[in-house]
């Protein structure tokens, strides 16, 4: 079997709520007649996903939604099982951009997007991609604010449904997927030690959290930044140190950001910090480490090891950015591990089937209550775990005042 299908094979073995989403809704084949656009990182949990939509009913039209995140191998799998895929691991934007614009050219009738790009440019550059279109679901807490703020401007023409911010998504996907695959990608890039060192994690929102965690796990020192008080306070009672990143840029020796800002770490912060500095960005866009500032500070760059950029500054300190700035977790190592994926894919489906079910005025929705508690129902009892159920008394007792 060549590799790409491999890696699927592999996923499939650990992503059982699919599997019963797949047997429920398979035979009723909820997405016939649709075809659907999916904009995502394009690794073998994502062809899982597309191979379920496409056994669901839809035609699928696959690209990525990070130029560096493709991984060929799967994107020729999926063209080898029927699918329509426009994807290429690539440095060069244009070709990324080139890509998105295709899938829109089929003019879907749902969009699956992760980070908004698609969506956007069907509502900018490309309306006729706005033909068909009857929805669209998201995936990533940056995706989610910038198609609010498309709404705040009133220029959002469909239903989109916030697929991040359902529990059964975010408290898993960017807490524990993201905790875990950051230091994956750190740790298989750099093969150097974490016990000891000093961490700093800039931002202490979903993905802040579970990074600052697992960081703390593996021995490191950890400091956060962050800009809002509330998540601040929550840093400094779960025991890590808080400061401004201008106090702890002198201080660290690995900086990750997941902020879903822009400029976090930059000039000022990059002339104060320790020779051999290493930097990761783990949110969505690669503007959070400023990666220009960089280019222009820096006296000589070389590849110190793959995926690994040394900057040789002028003052003979070198510091090294992971994936060019990109999310480290996807453009360096393969995303999120299968089992979290198999949470948050069966947010997408669900939400697919939702929208493709019920019509919705343009806007950004919650994902349904009943689509979380069923998701991880169905997570649970695929780990052989049973829970409670309330009793009539209980339920009584709750209702009343
Ligand atoms: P969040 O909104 O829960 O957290 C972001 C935090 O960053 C907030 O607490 C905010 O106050 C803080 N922040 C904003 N500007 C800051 C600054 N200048 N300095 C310090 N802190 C600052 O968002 P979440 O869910 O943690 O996502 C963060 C980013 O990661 C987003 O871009 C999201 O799309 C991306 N993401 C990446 C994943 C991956 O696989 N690498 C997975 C899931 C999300």
């Amino acid at each position: 079997m060549k590799s790409g299908h491999v890696k699927i094979e592999w996923v499939y073995k650990f992503m059982p709520i699919l599997k019963s989403i797949e047997e429920e809704y398979g035979p009723k084949k909820p997405l016939k007649g649709l075809r659907i656009g999916m904009s995502i990182h394009l690794e073998a949990k994502t062809a899982r996903l597309a191979l379920l939509l496409r056994g669901l009913g839809a035609e699928v039209i696959v690209t990525g939604s990070n130029p560096l995140s493709t991984q060929d191998d799967v994107a020729e799998a999926l063209r080898e099982r029927g699918l329509t895929v426009y994807a290429k691991r690539t440095e060069d934007e244009r070709v990324y951009v080139e890509n998105l614009k295709k899938v829109l050219m089929t003019q879907p009738h749902l969009i699956l997007d992760d980070g908004a790009d698609l969506t956007v440019m069907a509502h900018t550059e490309h309306q006729e991609a706005l033909k068909n279109l009857r929805g669209v679901t998201e995936e990533t807490t940056t995706g989610v604010r910038r198609l609010r703020a498309l709404h705040r401007k009133n220029l959002l023409k469909v239903p989109v449904i916030a697929v991040n911010d359902a529990f059964t998504k975010h408290l898993f996907d960017n807490r524990y997927g993201t905790g875990q695959s950051t230091w994956d990608g750190i740790m298989r890039n750099t093969n150097l030690t974490i016990a000891g060192k000093i961490v700093v994690v800039c931002g202490y929102g979903w993905c802040g959290k579970g990074i600052a965690m697992r960081a703390r796990g593996l021995g490191a020192r950890v400091i956060v930044t962050e800009v809002d008080p509330v998540k601040a306070l929550e840093a400094v009672m779960e025991g890590f140190e808080v400061m401004k990143i201008s106090q702890a840029a002198k201080l660290g020796d690995f900086f990750i950001t997941a902020t879903g800002n822009t400029r976090v770490i930059s000039e000022k912060e990059f002339l104060q910090m320790k020779d051999g500095a290493i930097l990761a960005n783990a949110g969505h866009f690669d503007v959070e480490v400023d990666v220009k500032a960089l280019e222009r500070m820096c006296v000589e760059k070389y590849e110190a090891r793959p995926n690994v950029t040394a900057y040789r500054l002028a003052d003979g300190r070198t510091l090294y950015l992971l994936a060019q700035g990109r999310l480290v977790n996807l453009a360096a190592a393969d995303g999120h591990p299968a089992e979290i994926m198999d949470l948050s894919f069966a947010v997408q489906t669900l939400s697919l089937i939702h929208l493709a079910t019920n019509e919705l005025t343009p806007g950004v929705y919650a994902v349904p209550s009943h689509i979380d508690e069923k998701i991880a129902r169905l997570k649970l009892a695929s780990m052989g775990i049973e829970i409670d159920t309330l009793t009539e008394e209980q339920k009584n007792y709750l209702e009343e005042y």
